[in-house]
C-alpha cells in the first residue's frame, strides 16, 4: 500500500470510530445509562485517538508505513479491534459467554500495538 494512502485509510478508519464513540457517549449522557461506558471509552481511545495517531506518524515518519511488517501490523489491528469492542460491549450488557472471544481479540489488539512500537522503533530514523 503506498505510504500517503496507508494514513489517509488510518485516518478515515479513526474518525469512524470517532462519530461512534461520541455518538454513543451523547446517548449515554441522554439516557443516563452508562453500561457502556468502558466500550465508549475504548472505542475513542483505540479507535479514535490511537488510529488517529497511526495516521499522523504514518504520515510524518513515513518509513514507520512501509513493509511487511506495517502491513501485518494494519491487518492484525483492525480485525481484532471491531471483534474487541463488540465482545466487550457483549460483556458489559451481560452476555459474559463472549469472555474468550474478549481475551483473544484483546491479546491480538495488544499485539498490534507492540508490532506499531517495534515498526517506529525499527524505522522511525530513516
Ligand atoms: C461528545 C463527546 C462525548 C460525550 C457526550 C461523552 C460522554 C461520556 C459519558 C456520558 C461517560 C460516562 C460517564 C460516567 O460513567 O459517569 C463517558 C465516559 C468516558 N469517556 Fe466520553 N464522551 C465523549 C467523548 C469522549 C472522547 C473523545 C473520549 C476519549 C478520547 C472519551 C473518553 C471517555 C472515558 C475514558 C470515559 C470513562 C469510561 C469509564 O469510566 O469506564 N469520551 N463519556
Amino acid at each position: 500500500m503506498n505510504l500517503n494512502v496507508k494514513s489517509a485509510v488510518w485516518l478515515r478508519i479513526a474518525v469512524v470510530y470517532f462519530a461512534v464513540g461520541v455518538v454513543l457517549g451523547v446517548g449515554m449522557g441522554a439516557s443516563g445509562d452508562f453500561t457502556l461506558s468502558p466500550a465508549h471509552a475504548h472505542i475513542n481511545l483505540l479507535g479514535w485517538v490511537s488510529m488517529g495517531l497511526f495516521a499522523v506518524v504514518n504520515r510524518l515518519w513515513p518509513a514507520t508505513s512501509q513493509g511487511k511488517l506495517a502491513l501485518v501490523q494494519f491487518w492484525l489491528y483492525n480485525l481484532a479491534l471491531p471483534v474487541m469492542l463488540a465482545s466487550l460491549a457483549a460483556k458489559l450488557v451481560g452476555f459474559t459467554a463472549v469472555d474468550p472471544l474478549l481475551g483473544l481479540a484483546s491479546v491480538l489488539v495488544a499485539v498490534g500495538v507492540l508490532l506499531f512500537a517495534v515498526q517506529v522503533w525499527r524505522t522511525v530514523a530513516r
